[in-house]
């Protein structure tokens, strides 16, 4: 057993007749769809699509091993809709990636027998750069303005600066320690200097920032028009932590264009992107999205924004809200010189992937709080739209509990379920003290931020057991062969 185990609560695990008589594994209604049970597996990127985002063999075990355990519903990684190179990022913005992608729901769907819902999350992001090096950054990207002049002329032993040529200007600037070049730059520009520049929904001077609204919908809705073809049961729409669409929800938007300032305003692009991708899809196939119940940044969105914006969609027909929380690059931790910033490493990240090393309150059904208002505003305004709750779900108890109580609609597991694919099948069988139960100290996490192939502590150097997802006997294995990539098979576990 892992030493970490210590640190989890108890957990006792139903009898089979507990889990028949249970509300998570009844079936729970998903838009025009049904699912078998309430579990959820979210998006988690596994880094393992090529890097012009196609499917690979990869990919579709890291699925079917998940559909092994039947999951109710099962949400692929977060898949980008634009035809642009995004590194091993699953895409789906152009119709090269629909065979790959019906490859993967065909066979989700041969190895769960039909009884996983497969969905898969759509995500736009802005352009972000590796934190620079001062050098380079002074010598070719600062561009100098007279406002730099004349922030240097006011300082005795810089006012030579303030006339010098460019060329002695960025090498003078570039000698300045970072409290005096505080003084000198813009705020704008010491943050791309010192965390990589990144673009915000806000820099509407940028004509492809201000065209979002005008671009986003038919991007997304062609997305998702291939994920119908493709074989898929729904999407979900990525409108959390640090991308596009969550940008466009904060209360950080100031945009003034008529989509940003408001709340009204803010979600505006939300609901015009659902729009776009109802119209484009048939109404069997499941349209929901993942909003943040709270951004946990400075000036940021609270649970009132996220009720108004759940309710907002809900009124425009949205078939579910999936709640997140955080995970912003506002409060990322600074990134070293060469290296990108990665937006689950502030206290934001921290509540969106909570360990138990946060707090005495670890991260047990930490962010059900969230959802459970969400969900209460919705049913109080008579929508009956189901709501997804998620983070440091890992005992029968405490999902039955989130369900029985109104916390949510359906359980979502990341983590537990990456530790052990079957621990749902274990639990429905009345098996569960053979669950592997992750000790959330997130070793998956810091693979992800390194974008190497995302594996657990608790079995990727378990070369003893046989990798289900291989009849011929072998096992796949990372690119430098040390981990292996798809969980053991759980022996006694074949799916009935
Ligand atoms: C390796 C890894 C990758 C993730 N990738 C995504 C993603 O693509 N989209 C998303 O919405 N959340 C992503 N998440 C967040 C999870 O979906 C989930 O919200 C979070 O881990 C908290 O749930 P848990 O406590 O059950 O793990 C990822 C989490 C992990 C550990
Ligand atoms: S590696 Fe991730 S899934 Fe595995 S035990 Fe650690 S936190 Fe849980």
């Amino acid at each position: 057993m892992h030493p970490a185990t210590r640190h989890l609560p108890p957990a006792n695990w139903p009898a089979r007749s507990a889990s028949a008589a249970s509300l998570l594994f009844a079936p729970a209604p998903l838009g025009a769809a049904t699912t078998r049970t309430r579990t959820w597996i979210p998006a988690m990127v596994p880094w393992r699509a090529t890097e012009s985002g196609h499917v690979t063999p990869d990919v579709i075990a890291w699925y079917t091993r998940f559909a092994q355990g039947l999951p109710g519903v099962l949400v692929v990684e977060a898949t980008g809709i634009r035809d642009v190179p995004s590194g091993p990022l699953l895409r789906i913005g152009d119709d090269r990636h629909v065979p790959g992608l019906g490859e993967l729901a065909t066979a989700v769907r041969a190895t769960s027998g039909g009884r996983t819902k497969l969905l898969v999350q759509l995500i736009d992001f802005l352009a972000i750069k590796r934190r620079p090096d001062p050098a380079a950054w002074f010598r070719r990207f600062l561009v100098i303005t007279p406002a730099h002049r004349e922030r240097l002329a006011v300082h005795a032993d810089l006012a030579h600066l303030a006339n010098a040529g460019e060329g002695e200007l960025r090498e003078g600037l570039l000698a300045l320690p970072i409290e005096r070049l505080t003084t000198i730059l813009a705020a704008r520009e010491l943050d791309d200097l010192s965390r990589g520049y990144r673009e915000r929904v806000t820099d509407t001077h940028l004509p492809h920032v201000a065209a979002l609204p005008r671009d986003l919908p038919p991007l997304f809705a062609a997305a998702a028009r291939r994920a119908e073809d493709a074989g898929f049961d729904g999407v979900e729409l990525h409108y959390a932590h640090a991308y596009t669409m969550a940008s466009f929800l904060s209360r950080l938007n100031t945009r003034t264009d008529g989509y940003g300032g408001s709340l009204e305003h803010r979600s505006r692009l939300a609901i015009e992107v659902f729009q776009a991708v109802r119209a484009a899809v048939s109404p069997r196939f499941v349209v929901g999205c993942r909003l943040l119940g709270d951004e946990v940044i400075e000036g940021g969105s609270r649970i009132e924004d996220a009720v108004f914006h759940s309710l907002a969609l809900a009124r425009a027909g949205i078939d579910f809200v999936s709640v997140s929380k955080g995970g912003k690059f506002e409060d990322a931790k600074q990134p070293k010189v060469g290296e990108a910033i990665y937006p689950y490493t502030g206290p934001s990240g921290h509540e969106c992937m909570p360990t138990t090393k946060l707090d005495a309150r670890g991260p047990f059904g930490r962010n059900l709080h969230l959802s459970r208002a969400i969900r209460a505003a919705l049913r109080s305004a008579g929508f009956e739209t189901p709501v997804v709750g998620a983070g440091g779900i890992n005992s029968f108890e405490l999902a039955e509990d989130a369900l029985r109580s109104g916390a949510c609609d359906f359980v979502a597991s990341a983590r537990q379920s990456l530790a052990d694919p079957d621990w749902w099948r274990k639990m429905e069988l009345g098996r569960g003290a053979e669950v592997r139960r992750c000790v959330f100290t997130n070793y998956c996490e810091a693979l992800d931020q390194r974008h190497e192939q995302v594996t657990c502590q608790l079995w990727d150097r378990d070369f003893a057991a046989p990798d289900p997802t291989r009849p011929d006997g072998t096992i796949a294995r990372s690119s430098d062969g040390k981990r292996r990539l798809v969980p053991p098979a759980w022996e006694t576990g074949a799916i009935d």
